[in-house]
């Protein structure tokens, strides 16, 4: 049986004929640019993150992008940025000319290793950006009281986390700004590029509404140099459709993660990714820590150097995985010799080699998360 990493038909099918009348509704609208199509969205999005304020942008690259031009970040300034996440959260600081600083990973949560964050700040550091990688929550009382005691602006990084809480808050609404993308894949995926910017802070939202159209207030006067960082009202109109779903969608991926959970750690050389695993595990499963996560991914540590192995046997089966990520950012060619902080960064380097993760999509049928699992157990007989 083929299992895909992940498959928007079984999503967005069902939705067709609500997609197709958002789409007409726009289309005979005429109105293509903001109007109220993207507000309704802005402000029920918002009130997902538990923020008073939400912007609808281009894409999560730029709702970061737009954080971080809001809070003045730019040349002469550091920012904290974990080693192991998707390139833009990095990426978006080096576009303001501000230097990445590279923070290690916790191994269990794969998230910001706080105390490494604290231990690379410098009298430069500016802000520190928490990526609440694969749905799972980082510490956020952990990283908001440093912050406090370092004068850092903290931007959480949701692009993998719509839905997340930390301690019943959600996520996007704790931090100076939240950031989320609905590119395809992600918990509420667009049907194209696109993101969210999310604050508390009322002048904050005002700076990053003015920046999002070029700098402009009023019309055709240039406050500051920002860009054209809109969202479509075409775009907000068919994630207006999806949105009541999240909640359904987050519950379905938890329910299979439950699922693998269980299957998987029957296992022998199957643990869970927690401190005091034995150290012979041979595949390490991951472990919602918040009880408040919403499984992005489904993300495997295969030890022992079996990750390519394993990925490699399961493709040949028609099962779809793959591996976020296998380069840690510090050693991408574009920042070869960037930033601070590199020299020291076992765990994430550790993660990049070993993570593997597998299709946990809410539409996964009960008898395709048994042929995944069914061929792990096959291949860990052999391993
Ligand atoms: C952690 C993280 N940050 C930022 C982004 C960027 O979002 P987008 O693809 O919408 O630009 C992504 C998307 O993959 C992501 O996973």
């Amino acid at each position: 049986m083929k299992v895909p990493l992940l498959d928007l038909s079984k999503q967005n099918g069902p939705l067709e004929a609500e997609l197709t009348a958002a789409f007409t509704r726009v289309l005979k609208s005429t109105c293509y640019i903001m109007g109220p199509e993207l507000e309704k969205f802005e402000s029920d999005a918002a009130k997902v993150c538990g923020a008073s304020h939400g912007l609808g942008v281009s894409s999560g690259t730029d709702a970061l992008l737009l954080a971080l031009m809001a809070l003045g970040i730019g040349p002469g300034d550091e920012v904290l940025s974990p080693a192991f996440t998707f390139f833009a959260t990095a990426g978006s600081i080096a576009r303001t000319g501000a230097t990445p600083v590279w923070v290690d990973s916790d191994p269990h949560t794969f998230n910001i290793d706080v105390a490494d964050a604290a231990a690379k700040i410098s009298t430069k550091t500016k802000a520190v950006i928490p990526v609440h990688l694969f749905g799972q929550s980082c510490d956020m009382d952990a990283l908001m009281a440093l912050a406090a005691k370092h004068n850092l602006f903290v931007i959480e990084d949701c692009a993998q986390s719509m839905g997340a809480k930390w301690k019943g808050r959600p996520v996007g609404g704790i931090g100076h700004f939240g950031t989320t993308s609905f590119f395809p894949s992600k918990n509420l995926g667009g049907m194209g590029d696109s993101g969210l910017v999310t604050t508390q802070d009322a002048k904050l939202a005002e700076k990053a509404r003015i920046l999002r159209v070029h700098g402009m207030q009023p019309k055709y006067y240039h406050k500051y140099v920002g860009a054209n960082f809109r969202m479509d009202p075409l775009q907000a109109a068919l994630l207006a459709v999806k949105l009541p779903h999240l909640a359904g969608y987050n519950a379905g991926r938890a329910a299979n993660a439950k699922r693998y959970t269980e299957l998987l750690s029957a296992l022998p050389g199957v643990a869970l990714n927690k401190a005091g695993a034995p150290a012979d595990a041979k595949l390490l499963l991951p472990v919602d820590f918040t009880g408040e996560g919403i499984w992005n991914q489904f993300t495997l540590r295969v030890t022992g150097g079996r990750r390519d192995a394993l990925k490699a046997y399961l493709t040949e089966r028609n099962i779809g995985c793959d591996i976020y990520y296998p380069l840690t950012l510090d050693r991408q060619e574009c920042f070869l010799g960037v930033g601070r902080g590199a020299d020291k960064l076992p765990v994430a380097h550790t993660l990049s080699s070993e993570v593997l993760s597998i299709p946990v999509f809410p539409e996964l049928e009960p008898a395709q998360l048994e042929t995944v699992v069914a061929a792990i157990a096959e291949w860990l007989k052999q391993a």
